[in-house]
């Protein structure tokens, strides 16, 4: 089987890259320069020319903050491209492996780990033009299997441990927001699970929203303390704070814990703790990879 990976230049995108060898299959690896998602015609001809038939779409538009005063280019990314995916995996019989996000829930007060039938309630633009994507998938009714996932991190681009490893050894004090609860993901871990899904079940008969993060639960706030402790930074006294004290566009989902019980039982997954995997991405960010 041939399988197209979009958006391989980012997080989630480069750690599919170093499991290539654990896909049993061909793999393209692309991210905007080869492939844009957004051209309908080049994804068509890319799919056909090379006969895909699993696409792996790790491409998106992911800055929270900046889809507020451009929610049109993150639609076109996020939820047309993701349309565009779809359909050519309909025309072709194959099947659409896609991310979507923790921010679907933004609006709800929630206080138990969200199941995948939960009803969305995105508060901001970003969350909108995902579940748009997720939406847009449902109604080409490919075959698909679509991962929610939150708190992504990793060695690569720009994410809460790099900069946190930043602040943490230049300031004296910091203050992290205690009052929104979720989940690290490592982009490694979740790269991990979605090899499992390919090697398990390849062209399967399974469709459906699966969600995905680490183990465990915890603020923002715990996830830098934790951070200082593993990296040894001892100079910066981390402090919590609530979220008002940073103002933002985005009302960010205030709880977000995901339910896995579905994605392990379904496909068989052990899905390692936060605290672990953390240890694992500063090891990799020690060692340069970047
Ligand atoms: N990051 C998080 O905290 C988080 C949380 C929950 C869910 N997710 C979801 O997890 C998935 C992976 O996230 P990530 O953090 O790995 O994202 P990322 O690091 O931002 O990577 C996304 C990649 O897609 C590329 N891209 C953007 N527009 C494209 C286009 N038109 N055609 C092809 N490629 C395009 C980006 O290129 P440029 O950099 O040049 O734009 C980037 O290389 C996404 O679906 C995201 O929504 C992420």
């Amino acid at each position: 089987m041939n399988i197209l990976i979009t958006g391989a230049n980012g997080q989630l995108g480069n750690h599919m890259r170093l499991l290539e060898s654990e896909l049993q299959h061909r793999c393209f690896f692309t991210d905007v320069e080869e492939l844009d998602i957004t051209r309908r015609e080049e994804v068509f001809n890319f799919v056909l020319h090379n006969d895909v038939q699993l696409i792996i779409n790790c491409a998106a538009y992911t800055n929270v903050d900046k889809a507020e005063d451009e929610e049109e280019v993150a639609d076109r990314i996020n939820n047309d491209a993701v349309r565009y995916l779809a359909d050519v995996m309909k025309a072709v019989g194959g099947r659409l492996i896609h991310v979507s996000t923790d921010y679907v829930f933004g609006g709800g007060q929630h206080n138990r780990p969200c199941l995948e039938d939960l009803p969305a309630c995105p508060t901001g633009a970003y969350g909108r033009t995902k579940l748009r994507g997720e939406q847009a998938i449902a109604e080409v009714g490919c075959r698909h299997v679509i991962i929610r996932t939150g708190w992504l991190y990793s060695e690569y681009g720009k994410n809460f441990v790099k900069t946190m490893l930043k602040v943490l050894s230049e300031r004296p004090v910091c203050k992290v927001v205690f009052d929104q609860i979720g989940t690290p993901t490592y982009a490694g871990d979740l790269a991990r699970a979605i090899c499992s899904i390919v090697n398990s079940d390849g062209l399967g008969s399974i469709d459906g929203i699966f969600n995905f993060s680490d183990e465990g639960v915890c603020s923002w706030y715990d996830f830098a303390v934790e951070i200082a402790r593993q990296a040894c930074i001892t100079g910066c006294e981390v402090l919590p704070c609530h979220s008002d004290e940073f103002p933002s566009k985005v009302v960010r989902p205030s709880y977000s814990v995901l339910d896995k019980t579905k994605i392990k039982e379904t496909f068989g997954l052990t899905i390692p703790h936060w605290t672990v995997s953390l240890k694992r991405c500063l090891a990799g960010i020690k060692n340069g990879v970047e």
